[in-house]
Parts: C-alpha cells; structure tokens; sequence
C-alpha cells in the first residue's frame, strides 16, 4: 500500500489529539480504509510542542515555503488557530494543490468566500468538519443529508468551554473563575478565552451552521451575541427553582421570509432535550419541514473528539472525495434575506426593589402597559429594607422587554435590575 503523506500546522490540543489517532490507529486505518498515512512534517512556533509529546525532532519544520513545496505532501492539517498567519498559511497550501483540512472556525467564519474559490480554482478541498461540536459529524449530516429537506430551525448548544462552566457552576456550586481554569486546563478553551465566554465561538459556528443549514450565507457579524459573563450564581439558582437549566444556545430558525441568528444565555426547561447536555458535551437539535426534529449529540470540545473529525477529514481527502459548499459563500448576507432583529421570547427578569408595598404592582403595570404577560413573580423574603422579585414573563417582542426595563428601571422603589435572561 503506498504511503499517503500529510503535515500538521499547529500541534497543540487538536494537533496533537489528530496525531495521536493517526499513530495509533495506523493499522486499523490501513485496514478499513486503505490509506497509509504518514506525518512528514509538523510545523509550530518551535521544537517543544514535539519534544512534550515523544515525537520524532526530524518531523518539525519552521518554513511554511518549504512545506507548500513539496510535492509529496497531498493534505495539510490546519490546527494553529487565529485568522493570520493560518489564513496565508492556508492559502499558500491550497494554492500549491494540497487539500486542507481545518477545525480554524473563526478563520472559516470571517473568510470561507476567500478561502474556497482557491480551493475550487486548484481543485483541492477545504475540509472542516471538526470547526463545528468538536467529534460531532453536524457539517457532514447539514452537507450531505436533509437535500428534500427545507430547515426549519437549529437550536444549539455549540460552545464546549460555556457548558462546561454552567453545567459545573449548576451541579457542582463551583464557582465561574474555577470552572473557566478548569476547563483551559482540559483544552477546551480558546487561546484567549473571550471568544468561548462572550460567545463570539459560537457564533462563528452558528455562522456555518445556519450558512449550510439555510443554504444561504449568514455572515458572522450579522448574529446577535451575548456571551455568559453576566450569568450569576444566583441566575443559576433561582432557574433550578423554576424548572430550568441555563444554557448558552445558537439559535438560528426561519421567521416568515427572514432569519433569526442569536447567541446568548437562555433558560430551557429541564425536561427539554438540550438541557441534559452537559458538561463539555454539545448538541445540535434541528428540524426540517420532513425529517422532524432531530438531535445531534456528542463531546464538543478536547483532543480525541476533535482529533477524530479531523484524521475523517484527511481520508475523505486522501480518498479524493471533495465537495464544495452548495451555497453562496460571498461574505455577504443575500440582499432578499431579511434578519429578524425583534426576536419573541419569554424572559426571567430579576429585579431589586425596596421592600415596600405596592413595588411589584407597579412594576406588574408597566409590564401591562407595554404588552408584556407575567408567567410568574417570585419575591425573596426582604433583608435590610430590600428584597427581590424575580419575574418570568409569556413570550413578549424583544422592543416591548427592553421599554419595559427602560421604565422599571426609572420607579423609585427599584433599586436595579439584576439580570435578564431569554427562556426558550
Ligand atoms: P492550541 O492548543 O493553542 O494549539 C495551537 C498550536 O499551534 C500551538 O502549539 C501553538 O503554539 C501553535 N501555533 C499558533 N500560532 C502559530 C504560528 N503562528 N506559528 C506556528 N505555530 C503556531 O489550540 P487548539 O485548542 O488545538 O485549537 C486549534 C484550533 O482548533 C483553533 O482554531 C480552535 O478554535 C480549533 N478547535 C479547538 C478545539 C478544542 O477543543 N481545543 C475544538 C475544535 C476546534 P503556541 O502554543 O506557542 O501558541
Ligand atoms: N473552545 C471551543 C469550545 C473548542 O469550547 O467549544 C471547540 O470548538
């Protein structure tokens, strides 16, 4: 069987979690799959990342160049991070004919209709299946299934680090700085970890998501983010009282002509699907018009499961097997697309007042007044003249929530408003 040669640009977590499968399951990979593959070359900052592993010092190559051009090398795994120099690393691969395989989502996200057309112009492929819910095979399934299908709606949970923190903060009472150290220390986490907890990850990958799911292109920019910076131990608390887990959640879904595409923390009931994921587990719950609801399930983040989308990637390129996205990639949202921007949801409100009669009335009336329906109000037992009263309303118009806490926020007998999170 003829050796197939490739090369890993960035041997950290994923890198090397990739490495590791394609050394140990060499000769079940020849087996099953008929395809000899050999590393020959692992580009990083340095030796160390090869030296901390055991690998062989020979491997290790400083020159981008030198890789591009040699001929031997048929795919090349892009495993660095961050848009430069992966980005010109990438090209120069794709331009010399080599297919790449990538878990880079920001990159994908901000330049996919840069990337593909030198893909599609060298007749290589861009490969990306671990960019998105780490071993979950979620891009294979939106690429290649659902074809009779219209989408409706994709809810997800896509972010490992973020329901790694809530999950351990819930079950665990551990505390949000702990859980973060922890999970960076797992490999979960981003090199800067802002883009896990202020949600910029998943919306990177909710750009691809709902790009392939709605087949159109839904640039990043145009998603409404808001990361779990802001969720409290308390928030986490009083959802458990009422029923619920709180979840970062991906949400893309058609609304009549137009899209809806949001990142931010919600309350979902227990008994909902997604709010049994946890930990570094993701999941994808999506419905077509046919196919009904289906879910996506499995670890979202760390080596193996990442590793192993990326060693399926290497062999469907090895094998010649090369697709390109069947939508339009330009960057740009379709101009016929209309982004729903006044997105319908219900909302756990907790707000801090004076413990006074006639506080929650006149806080009730202003909800009244802007069309807003309370579900249920909650007061905790008053404590040095103040109290607090939590509130979960019926699905209101985002515009109507926001009047209303413009004008709670301004009663006299309202101290602030603590926090406000969607329910789905
Ligand atoms: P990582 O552990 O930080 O590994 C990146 C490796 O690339 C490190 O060895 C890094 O060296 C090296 N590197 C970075 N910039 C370089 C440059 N300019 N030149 C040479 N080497 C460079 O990151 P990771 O967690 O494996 O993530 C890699 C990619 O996979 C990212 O795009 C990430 O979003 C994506 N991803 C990660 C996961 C996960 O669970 N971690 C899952 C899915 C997708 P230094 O350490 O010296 O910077
Ligand atoms: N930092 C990412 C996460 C890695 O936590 O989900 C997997 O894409």
């Amino acid at each position: 069987m003829k050796k197939k040669k490739i090369a890993i640009m960035g041997l950290g977590t994923v890198g090397g979690g990739a490495y590791d499968i394609l050394t140990r399951n060499r000769e079940y990979i020849m087996k099953t799959q008929g395809v000899d593959i050999e590393v020959k070359y692992i580009l990083d900052r340095d030796v160390t990342p090869l030296e901390k592993r055991g690998i062989p010092t020979e491997l290790f190559c400083s020159d981008v160049d030198k890789l591009a051009a040699d001929k031997e090398i048929e795919v090349v795994i892009e495993t660095m991070g961050g848009v430069q120099p992966a980005k010109t690393f990438i090209e120069k691969m794709l331009a010399s004919g080599k297919s790449v395989v990538t878990a880079n989502k920001e990159l994908l996200a901000k330049s996919w209709h840069e990337l593909e057309p030198i893909a599609r112009k060298n007749k290589c492929g861009l490969f990306f299946e671990a960019s998105c819910v780490g071993g979950v095979p979620i891009i294979r399934a939106l690429g290649e299934s659902f074809q009779g299908d219209r989408v409706e709606s994709v809810y997800g949970i896509i972010n490992g680090t973020t329901n790694y923190i809530l999950s351990k903060m819930s079950k665990d009472g551990c505390d949000y700085a702990t859980a973060l150290k922890e999970a960076q220390r797992l490999g979960y986490a981003e090199a800067n970890p802002s883009s896990d907890v202020d949600g910029y990850d998943a919306a990177y990958k909710l750009s691809i998501l709902a790009s392939l799911a709605f087949h159109t292109c839904v640039p990043y920019g145009c998603i409404y983010r808001e990361g779990i910076t802001k969720v409290s131990a308390r928030d986490i608390e009083n959802a458990s009282r009422l029923g619920y887990e709180i979840k970062l959640l991906a949400i893309g879904k058609r609304k009549g002509d137009g899209l809806e595409v949001r990142v931010h923390p919600a309350f979902v009931e227990k008994d909902h699907a997604l709010a049994s994921v946890s930990g570094a587990f993701n999941a994808v719950y999506l419905t077509g018009d046919h196919v009904g609801n289906l879910m996506f399930y499995g670890a979202g983040a760390g080596a193996a499961p990442t590793g192993s989308a990326i060693v399926s990637d290497v062999i469907k390129a090895l094998k010649g097997d090369i697709k390109y996205c069947d939508f339009d990639n330009s960057g740009k949202l379709d101009g016929k697309v209309k982004l729903v921007s006044d997105f319908t949801s219900g909302y756990y409100i907790d707000v801090a007042v004076e413990d006074k009669p006639g506080v929650l009335s006149r806080i009730s009336t202003v909800f009244g007044d802007n069309d807003v329906s309370i579900k249920a109000a909650t007061q905790a037992p008053g404590e040095n003249g103040r109290t607090a009263i939590v509130f979960l309303t019926y699905a209101a118009g985002e515009k109507a929530i926001m009047r209303s806490l413009d004008e709670i926020g301004k009663l006299s007998s309202v101290i602030q408003i603590s926090s406000v999170i969607r329910v789905l």
